[in-house]
């Protein structure tokens, strides 16, 4: 056997002995390849003579060609085999249940869902969100909102000290989302158009408090801002978040420290039908927050001068407005971290409340 017709024998056997295309490949550069070695054949042809080249030449070539086809048609085989082995290996059990992916399965909590309804709300009328810390100062928490030393509304808010520093301050949880307003005031010059969603803490603990709840506070301050900006404010946002067209609303007078006037707001209600509640119909009254014109010793101690500036101001229970809406019973199953609570009351991660789509999908 002629050693070109070696060289052919090695390479056809190496070429079917090749199981992956990887394997397959390196054959072809060892014979193909710039330095294969049929390649290194082909660069004698110009040192032959006439006659050896005229029958080396197409012997090359045909040779080159024939391979070239082989290995295709290998890589075809190849290829296919691997499809078969995986269509083989791979089975799809059609009678498998679907697995629900995590945005089908997860859920938002109430409490985030109606802190993102109340968020659409105002800020489709204009206001800003703001935060602050949970950890206060007696000062920002009473003082600066006008509540006097000593006075009895400070023992009414069952407040959870820290021990105190070294330097006499006792820090507290906040007990409502006022301080904020002070915050708001110190660092931004009116107008102010702002809502506080947020944690509160008093020491508490019944089937309508828990230690922990949520407030959203709101304050508008400018030149010229009065109660019946406040009453429109405050009766837009109930019937939006309510989702009823019509809502009468009764504001009653009461006290806070940093409020003067000082209300309260009850919205109407049906509660003639056991075991329903329906909100802008029937002839009941419900207590649903506190607001007021800001009391012009909290501008003053803010750095707003009164007679310059006037605003109002409100706080609504987050937590309370979940429970009336989607109607939970016990707060305290909110903060037990339970699943089946949650499947069961909370809301599909992909429905964002907008005032266009629907607050509740
Ligand atoms: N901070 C009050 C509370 O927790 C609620 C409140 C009432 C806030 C009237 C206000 C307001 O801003 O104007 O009981």
């Amino acid at each position: 056997m002629s050693d070109i017709a070696e060289l052919e024998q090695g390479i056809l056997a190496a070429i079917d002995a090749a199981t992956s295309e990887a394997e397959l490949e390196a054959v072809r550069i060892g014979a193909l390849g710039k330095k294969g070695s049929i390649s290194e054949r082909m660069k004698t042809l110009g040192a032959m003579s006439a006659e050896e080249r005229q029958t080396m030449g197409p012997l090359l070539n045909g040779l080159k060609n024939s391979l070239t086809e082989r290995l295709a048609a290998r890589r075809q085989e190849l290829r296919h085999a691997a499809i078969a082995e995986r269509l083989a290996r791979e089975r799809v059990d059609v009678t498998l249940p679907v697995r629900r992916p995590p945005a089908e399965t997860g859920r938002i909590h109430p409490i985030s869902q109606v802190i993102d309804e109340i968020t659409a709300i105002f800020s489709d009328m204009g206001f800003s969100i703001a935060e602050g810390p949970d950890i206060e100062t007696d000062y920002y928490n009473f003082t600066a909102l006008n509540f006097p030393e000593g006075h009895p509304a400070r023992e009414m808010h069952d407040t959870f000290f820290f021990n105190p520093r070294e330097d006499g301050e006792r820090m507290l949880l906040r007990t409502h989302t006022s301080p904020v307003q002070i915050h708001t005031m110190e660092a931004q010059k009116p107008p102010i158009r702002i809502v506080i969603p947020g944690k509160t803490y008093r020491c508490d603990s019944d089937p309508t408090h828990t230690p922990m709840f949520h407030q959203l506070e709101g304050l508008v301050v400018d030149r010229t801002a009065n109660v019946a900006n406040m009453k429109w404010a405050l009766i837009e946002f109930c019937k939006a978040f309510f989702e009823v067209d019509d809502l009468q609303m009764r504001f009653r007078p009461s006290f806070f420290p940093f409020t003067e006037p000082s209300l309260e707001v009850d919205i109407q209600c049906d509660r003639s039908r056991p075991g329903e509640l329906r909100f802008g119909e029937g002839s009941d009254w419900m207590e649903i927050l506190g607001c007021g014109m800001v009391h012009p010793n909290v501008l003053r101690m803010s750095g707003l001068d009164p007679d310059e500036f006037q605003g109002f101001a409100w706080g609504i229970g987050i937590d309370r407005l979940a429970m009336l809406k989607y109607g939970m019973p016990d707060l305290r199953a909110f903060f037990d971290a339970d699943a089946r609570w949650l499947s069961h009351y909370g809301f599909r991660p992909l429905d964002l409340p907008t005032l266009f789509g629907g607050l509740s999908g």
